[in-house]
C-alpha cells in the first residue's frame, strides 16, 4: 500500500537500532506507529502443546488470548508452517474476529529447528493492503527472530 522497497530497507535499519535484542513489544510498536495499514501488531508464543497464547502487542484488546493450532488464521498459519495473507477476513471461514474494523491479516510463522515457536500477526483496516514487500519484511524480522533471540 504505498510502501515501496526502499522504504521497507529504511525501516530494517532503523528497527535493527532501535529494537535491540528482540524486544517483541518495541517491535510491535514500531510497526504500528510506522505503517498506516498495520492497525494492530502482535506476537503470539506456542505455549505447551499445539496453543498458541497471546504475547506483546499493540493495538485493540483481544479476547483470542490463547488460540489452538489449526482454528482461526493464526492456528492455520502455525498448523501449515506457512505465511497466511488474507486480504479479505470475511471471505475466510475459519476465522476468529477480533473486531469489526479489522478486514484484512497476515500472518508470519517464526519456525526455529522445524518447529512452530510462535508467530507475528498483523490486523489491517483495510482491503487488501499487504503485498509481497510486506511478507519479505516481515519475514526478515522473524528470520532475526529465530536466529538471533531466545524466544523460547
Ligand atoms: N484473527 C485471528 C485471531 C487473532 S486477532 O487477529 C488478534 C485469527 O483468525 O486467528
Amino acid at each position: 500500500m504505498n510502501f515501496d522497497k526502499s522504504k521497507f530497507e529504511k525501516m530494517k535499519e532503523e528497527l535493527s537500532k532501535s529494537c535491540k535484542n528482540g524486544d517483541l513489544l518495541c517491535i510491535c510498536r514500531y510497526l504500528y506507529d510506522n505503517v498506516p495499514y498495520y492497525n494492530w501488531v502482535g506476537f503470539y508464543l506456542v505455549d505447551g502443546s499445539r496453543t498458541l497464547k497471546l504475547g506483546p502487542y499493540v493495538g485493540e484488546p483481544t479476547i483470542h488470548t490463547r488460540i489452538a493450532f489449526g482454528e482461526g488464521i493464526c492456528g492455520q498459519a502455525a498448523e501449515t508452517m506457512k505465511n497466511f495473507v488474507v486480504q479479505d477476513v470475511s471471505k475466510e471461514q475459519n476465522y476468529l474476529s477480533c473486531s469489526p474494523s479489522v478486514k484484512s491479516e497476515i500472518v508470519i510463522p517464526l519456525i526455529k529447528h522445524g518447529k512452530v515457536i510462535g508467530e507475528l500477526d498483523i490486523d489491517s483496516h483495510y482491503l487488501s493492503p499487504f503485498d509481497k514487500k510486506d511478507e519479505e519484511f516481515l519475514g526478515w524480522i522473524c528470520d532475526y527472530l529465530v536466529k538471533e533471540v531466545n524466544i523460547n
